[in-house]
This record gives C-alpha cells, sequence and structure tokens, in this order.
C-alpha cells in the first residue's frame, strides 16, 4: 500500500478542506454535531475564516484525501489545552494508520504551540473512536458533555478524553 502523507491546510486550500469535511458529514452523521445541509448552504468567506479559526490537517493517499482531523484550542480551558476534533477517515482507508497518522501530526503541532495536552471529545457509544484514541494513549476523565446530535434527550453523552504532550503532563485536567 502506498505511502500516507500528512499536509496542513492554509486559507488558500479552503475547498480541499470544504470537500472532505463534507465528505465525512455525510458518511459519518452520527459521530458529528454538526450536518452536511447546514454545512453545505456556508459561503467561501465562512470557509476561508474556518481554515484560521483552527488548524486543518488532511491525510492523502495516491493525491486523494483519504482523511482529516482539525487541532484548535480547547474553548473551555485557559489556553494551556489542545483540542483534537473533526477526526474522520474514509471508510475504504479505515484500519490502515491513515488516524494514527493525522494524530500524531496534530499532536506535534499542538504541542509545537505550547499546549501541555490535548483534548478529545468522544461519543461514548462510539466504540472505535474510543478504542483508537486509547491506543493512541488518550486517558478518559470525568468529564461529560450531552452529545446533542439527535436531541438533548437521547442521552448520547460525549467524554473528554485527554492526550498529555511532553513530559509536563500537570496535576489535574484543567478544562
Ligand atoms: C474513528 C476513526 C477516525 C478511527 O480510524 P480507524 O482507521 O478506523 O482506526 P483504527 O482501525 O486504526 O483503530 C481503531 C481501533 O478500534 C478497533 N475497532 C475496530 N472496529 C471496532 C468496532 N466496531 N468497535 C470497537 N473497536 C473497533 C480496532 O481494533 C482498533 O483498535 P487497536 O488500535 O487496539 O487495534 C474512524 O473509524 C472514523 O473515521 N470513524 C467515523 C468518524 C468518527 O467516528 N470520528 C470520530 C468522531 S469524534
Amino acid at each position: 500500500m502506498s505511502d500516507i502523507t500528512v499536509r496542513p491546510l492554509g486559507e488558500d486550500d479552503w475547498e480541499d478542506y470544504r470537500s472532505v469535511r463534507l465528505a465525512a458529514l455525510r458518511e459519518s452523521p452520527e459521530a458529528f454535531v454538526a450536518s452536511v445541509d447546514e454545512e453545505e448552504s456556508y459561503d467561501e468567506d465562512f470557509w476561508r475564516q474556518r481554515m484560521q479559526r483552527s488548524a486543518r490537517l488532511v491525510a492523502e493517499r495516491d493525491g486523494r484525501a483519504v482523511g482529516v482531523v482539525s487541532v484548535g484550542t480547547a474553548t473551555e480551558s485557559d489556553g494551556t489545552a489542545g483540542e483534537l476534533f473533526g477526526l474522520w477517515v474514509r471508510p475504504e482507508a479505515r484500519g490502515s494508520g491513515v488516524a494514527t497518522h493525522l494524530v500524531k501530526d496534530g499532536a506535534s503541532l499542538a504541542a509545537e504551540r505550547g499546549h501541555s495536552h490535548l483534548v478529545y471529545w468522544v461519543g461514548t457509544e462510539n466504540g472505535r473512536a474510543v478504542a483508537f484514541a486509547s491506543g493512541m494513549g488518550f486517558r478518559p476523565t470525568d468529564y461529560r458533555r450531552p452529545m446533542g446530535v439527535v436531541s438533548e434527550e437521547d442521552g448520547e453523552e460525549e467524554i473528554a478524553m485527554v492526550l498529555p504532550l511532553g513530559a509536563d503532563n500537570g496535576p489535574a485536567l484543567r478544562l
């Protein structure tokens, strides 16, 4: 199988990001809070702003996008925590190391930006994503929040999983 490369996208790559992001929302609606209908309606200005808000990394194999992840600052934190979100791998590329490449590069980027740890909110019922994150060294925490995909009443929750970056893991998680 050919090599996977991970490319950080700049603002002018917004169409590449839009394309893989919409593919993710279309293929895995249950995994994300946003919907494809909502995001398809966004204009170029919105996508350009989005590119600046967080880093967007796309994984490619033979020039084709096979996965994506975003890395930003955790909104609930005092800036020390980076946040990994929007992780998706094309179904035919799963189980082949794409997600590992994306998360490793995302974690390096967060460390370079001075974050001491990386938070990843994942649906408690998303067994594959939880298993993947655990395998990458993310640890479960006590933090939970409603998923909000179908409705508040459906009771689905996300759990915050945390990956320490570098030597100073800190005594406690501050979100
Ligand atoms: C989550 C995701 C990015 C992981 O990528 P992946 O290529 O599937 O990951 P891998 O196959 O390398 O690893 C998944 C782990 O789950 C295990 N697994 C596979 N199928 C599983 C299943 N149905 N339930 C639970 N665990 C499963 C694998 O054995 C592997 O564990 P291991 O590393 O200990 O062997 C990918 O599945 C995906 O894009 N899912 C849809 C979108 C999504 O849910 N994104 C996360 C939103 S928070």
